[in-house]
């Protein structure tokens, strides 16, 4: 086989981090994500077998990818999900495995899927009041979500990362208290710009709340940060939270707190993703407007080299930036549950 990783674009930037929508199925209906009446799911036939997931996983591995998130939709919902992980966890070199769920039905299943290979979490967890989760996510889950992130950190699953959105209209006076409720329990909450990508296309640049807000927000209720290490080619900026209401309970818990500034604080330049979605396309950006189809030469019986050379002309290609505030920017026909966060 010709050498054809590692996989670099013509920027320079290398890709080693893979994320996987193993199904667009997702048992919450968040209303910055989705309608209320869900979406057009893929098919049986239109998504991929785990075989043909974990076929996949291991030519990327062979092009040099060190790391995969399992995403969906809800991951949670992919039946086998702790036997593909598990066989993920058995290719060469070994990748870093981590998983991205809405936490539904995490807590009875972490124990198995640590035991499987999984290495760390990330939650989505936009409010704490029971009655605005039912209605930001259309389904009155909040406790087992609650229970899940327990769960998980007596799993073992470490460090345990907590993602909020802040909508306008409705989570973001919470701002503060998700804070002070992440730091209490030693978890890393990071906020995360709204972004173009809701399938309801209702997103707006001057609605959104962005990192500047977020940290005036924290700031006011008396939360003092000071930025955290590099940056490197993590998307979420991290603080160390020096002091601030209710400090006695994170003493000596390294507190911290990201942000995540997809738009207002681009981090295109340092992108080192892929993803995967369930139905085998490449993307290289979340705004991609292509998408490279691995499925079909997949079943017709492509061979690892012939797909490795698909996967390298693919990251090639890859766009400069998600170019958001471009005057001709097209929101991505695929909505996020549909790419994979
Ligand atoms: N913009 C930003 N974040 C989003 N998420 C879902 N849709 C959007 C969007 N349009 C978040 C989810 C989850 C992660 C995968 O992305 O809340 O935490
Ligand atoms: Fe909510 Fe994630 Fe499901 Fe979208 S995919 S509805 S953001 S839990």
């Amino acid at each position: 086989m010709t050498a054809v990783g590692p996989l670099r674009d013509r920027f320079g930037r290398v890709a080693t981090d893979l994320r996987i929508s193993l199904t667009d199925l997702c048992s919450l209906r968040c209303t910055y994500c989705m309608p209320a009446e869900g979406l057009d799911w893929l098919t049986k036939a239109q998504r991929l077998t785990d075989d043909e997931f974990v076929r996949l996983a291991s030519v990327f591995v062979g092009l040099g990818v060190t790391s995969m998130r399992l995403t969906g939709g809800e991951p949670l919902v992919h039946p086998t999900l702790p036997a593909v992980i598990a066989r993920l966890a058995a290719l060469s070199p070994r990748p870093a495995l981590s998983l991205t769920t809405n936490g539904v039905t995490l807590a009875g299943r972490a124990q198995e899927l640590a035991a499987s290979g999984l290495e760390r979490v990330n939650v989505s967890l936009d409010t704490l009041d029971r009655e605005r989760f039912a209605a930001l996510t259309r389904r009155d889950r909040l406790p087992e979500v609650l229970a899940g992130i327990e769960a998980a950190a007596a799993a073992g699953l470490d460090p345990l990362k907590i993602n909020a959105v802040l909508a306008r209209d409705s989570n973001l006076d919470e701002a503060p208290a998700l804070l002070a409720w992440s730091l209490e329990r030693g978890l890393r909450l990071r906020f995360i710009e709204h972004m173009p990508l809701d399938a309801d296309h209702l997103w707006s640049r001057e609605d959104m709340v962005t990192a500047d807000e977020i940290q005036g927000l924290l700031s006011a209720a008396g939360y003092e940060l000071r930025p955290f290490g590099r940056r490197g080619n993590a998307p979420a900026e991290e603080f160390e939270v020096l002091d601030g209401p209710g400090r006695e309970r994170w003493a000596g818990r390294e507190p911290r707190v990201g942000i995540i500034a997809s738009v207002t604080r681009p981090f295109c330049r340092e992108c080192d993703r892929l993803r995967l979605t369930a139905d085998g396309q490449l993307r290289t950006c979340l705004f991609a407007q292509t998408e490279t189809d691995l499925r079909a030469p997949l079943r017709n019986g492509a061979c690892d080299a012939e797909l490795a050379e698909l996967i390298a002309e693919a990251v090639a290609g890859k766009q400069a930036g998600h170019g958001i505030d471009a005057v001709d920017f097209v929101q991505p026909a695929r909505s996020m549950s549909a790419i994979g966060g």
